[in-house]
């Protein structure tokens, strides 16, 4: 339709984006990976992968396996630690003038506050994200995110420390996601990620055994995106004024385009990177398509645009 300006930019409670697109945390390592590949300045912005302040190695391979519509993986947490990634990965990144939002990691409260502590004021970075489903040392090894009070400790203390805005990131099978999403947004969070992978596992029957070093890892991929798009949708419903960026699944434009309906106000591309570099540009342009057919300017205006007929079941049940 004519006469309709359109921009694919988003403002993510101040963090402004030239795409709606976002390379995953873990999935694009620490660009350096992709550099070679695709037009890193298309990308709207990239995570890193999950920055402790120790470095850390990580699980033991084998790390990857395929399943039917996804891929189950097993990495830990392996990064260079915040330090190294400060110096040596963040300075390549900004020349190649990429928004990049640090992921966060650590495994005790303390851990999480000396990552953030490096990061702060650190000019190449837009945003953080914080992981939570990493083994918290101070409770049994359960992760961080089994419990709303620990998840917004530890949000809080990192959204208290930053000079940028803070997502915490969440795994979707939270009986109470809603009021996790509340609690780390009450806690400081500026938004939200949704979802980290779910946990899953393979076995190969050949050599009876696991076919993760990790045994069980997080399922991503195709697999997810129901799972993931339900999750946004929930917590999307609950906070519509909360920036919310939706990551599952995602490998075309109509799965992005899925997600913006359902609430998200961008989107995150992971396993679709690593089998298409070019994946979130052609989703990009994908989504230009869409707005243009629509006759709309900008990815926001997709936001409270799924038509939502007959009686809703009330909120946080599940209509099955
Ligand atoms: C190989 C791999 C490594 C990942 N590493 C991290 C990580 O370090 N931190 C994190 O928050 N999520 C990590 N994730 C999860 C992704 O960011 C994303 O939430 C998940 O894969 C779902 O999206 P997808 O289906 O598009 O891959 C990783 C995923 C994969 C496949």
């Amino acid at each position: 339709m004519a006469g309709v300006k359109q921009t694919l930019s988003v403002d993510l409670a101040g963090i402004r984006l030239a795409s709606p697109v976002v390379a995953a945390s873990g999935c694009a390592g620490t660009g350096r990976e992709l550099a070679g590949l695709t037009d890193l300045r298309r990308l709207g912005g990239l995570v890193t992968r999950s920055l402790t302040f120790e470095p850390s190695r990580g699980w033991p391979g084998p790390r990857v396996a395929e399943t039917a519509s996804g891929i189950v993986t097993g990495v830990g947490l392996q990064n260079p630690g915040v330090r190294a990634f400060v110096a040596e990965d963040l300075p390549r990144l900004a020349r190649a003038g990429i928004p990049v939002m640090a992921s966060v990691g650590g495994g005790s409260l303390q851990g999480y506050i000396r990552a953030a502590s490096i990061l702060r004021g650190e000019p190449g970075i837009v945003g953080l994200e914080v992981y939570l489903s990493g083994a918290d040392e101070e409770n049994r090894g359960l992760p961080f995110y089994s419990r709303i009070d620990r998840m917004a400790e530890v949000v809080g203390a990192v959204s208290r420390l930053s000079t940028v805005p803070v997502f915490a990131k969440l795994p979707a099978l939270l009986p109470d996601l809603v009021p996790a999403a509340r609690g780390c947004i009450r806690a400081g969070a500026h938004g939200l990620t949704l979802i980290d992978s779910v946990p899953g596992m393979a076995v190969d029957v050949r050599r009876l055994r696991p076919r993760l070093g990790a045994i069980i890892g997080g399922l991503s991929g195709p697999a997810i995106r129901p799972i993931a798009l339900a999750a946004v949708f929930r917590v999307a419903q609950d906070l519509p004024q909360v920036p919310v960026m939706g990551v599952g699944g995602i490998a075309t434009a109509e799965d992005a385009v899925e997600f913006l309906l359902a609430g998200a106000w961008a989107v995150q591309v992971g396993t679709a990177l690593i089998v298409n570099p070019s994946a979130p540009t052609e989703i990009a342009q994908g989504i230009a398509g869409y707005l243009k057919a629509k006759g709309l300017a900008s990815p926001g205006d997709l936001r409270e645009r799924m038509r939502l007929t007959g009686e809703q079941p009330a909120r946080g049940t599940s209509a099955s």
